[in-house]
């Protein structure tokens, strides 16, 4: 498309549609075009989602992806924290930081995850490695090695480098009724003031067909689930609800996996369970930094932290929505192995 089919195309569109162009008018020429030739559907904060490499994406967030995948070259030692929005990444990444540096930071008095959000530390390639830097990698020299990032990508978009060298995934999905309920209510909080709020019913629906950031869900849990089958010892695949069941098990889990296991000694010491307290859902909420501060210009620390439950969704989901979903879901997963049924509290 030429730049005088572009204008013809901003000039007769609706409203939603000149936001999004002048979203298009900062990416450069080259993906104006590529955006542009691109299947899309409405968005949740972002006018439209637009499918790439088979998933759904917002704009601003297709050149850094497109960047990341040009660009970065993996360390073996790296740490690469993958979800789809609203798995609990927040957790996963404070757990992560804290089990790695943990021979750096043993004091709990002074400890980083007190004064940064988990975010801050363990940055997203999408978002703020890549966020900015258009056409080319920013200086990662400074970072602290393991270095650790996290992601939305979906397995078959990440850069070939991550998928070549020996650097480790750790991906942690959520069942899909707490994720919907969890993006729905986060979003609502997020999205800029001009946007209207999203119902319940239209969230569902576009859960439903996919079009959520990064989705399908399916799609996007078992490209790291077949990863984890196939080559375990370089992607860990968690769900939530483990997590939140017995979470000093998985600490230890994610440490042995991450090639650093605990010590008889530091388990002994209580150095599991100081991680699993300086993490939890309650201690974190409280922080002052996240009570106030803000990853990037829009998203403020504290919408971060909402209930921390597994099963909340019951007090949203109506027995229909229930029915619907929880097909589409074993029809993704059918034969996978991989199931979520024992988070569905209601019969399916
Ligand atoms: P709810 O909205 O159900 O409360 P993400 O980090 O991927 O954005 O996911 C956010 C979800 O994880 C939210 O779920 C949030 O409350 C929950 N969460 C954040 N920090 C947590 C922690 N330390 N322990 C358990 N859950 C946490």
């Amino acid at each position: 498309m030429t730049s005088t089919d572009l204008s013809h195309f901003t000039e007769n569109q609706s409203k939603d549609e000149k936001k999004e162009a002048s979203e298009e008018d900062k990416l450069g020429e080259e993906f104006k075009e590529l955006i542009l030739s691109l299947p899309k559907e409405k968005g949740w904060i972002t006018p439209y989602v637009y499918l790439f490499q088979g998933f759904w994406f917002p704009s601003h967030i297709i050149q850094p992806v497109i960047t990341f995948q040009n660009h970065f070259q993996a360390k073996d030692s790296d740490v690469v924290v993958a979800t789809l929005p609203k798995s609990g990444t927040t957790w996963l990444k404070a757990l992560t930081f804290a089990i790695v540096n943990r021979h750096n930071f043993p004091s709990l008095e002074n400890h980083p995850l007190l004064a940064y959000n988990p975010h801050h530390l363990v940055p997203f390639f999408e978002l703020s490695v890549y966020g900015e830097a258009y056409d080319k990698t920013p200086d990662l020299s400074n970072m602290n090695e393991p270095r650790l990032f996290g992601t939305h990508i979906p397995f078959t978009s990440l850069a070939k480098s991550i998928k070549d060298s020996k650097c480790k995934i750790i991906y942690i999905c959520r069942n899909p009724f707490d994720n919907l309920v969890s993006h729905w209510v986060f979003l609502n909080k997020t999205k800029p003031e001009s946007f209207p709020t999203i119902t319940l019913d239209e969230a569902f629906e576009r859960f439903c067909k996919g079009t959520i950031g990064f989705g399908p869900f399916g799609s996007h849990v078992l490209g790291y689930w077949k990863e984890s089958i196939a080559r375990p010892d370089k992607v860990l695949f968690l769900k939530y609800e483990d997590l939140k069941e017995d979470v000093n098990f998985h600490v230890k889990r994610v440490a042995e996996f991450l090639g650093c296991p605990f010590t008889q000694d530091e388990v002994s010491s209580g150095v599991v369970e100081n991680i699993v307290k300086l993490c939890s859902f309650e201690k974190m909420k409280e922080l002052e930094v996240n009570k106030s501060g803000a990853v990037g210009k829009n998203v403020e620390n504290k919408h971060f932290f909402r209930k921390g439950e597994v099963g909340d969704w019951v007090n949203y989901i109506p027995p229909s929505m229930v029915k619907k979903l929880s097909k589409i879901i074993e029809e993704n997963l059918s034969g996978s192995g991989l199931s979520f049924k024992d988070n569905f509290p209601m019969v399916i």
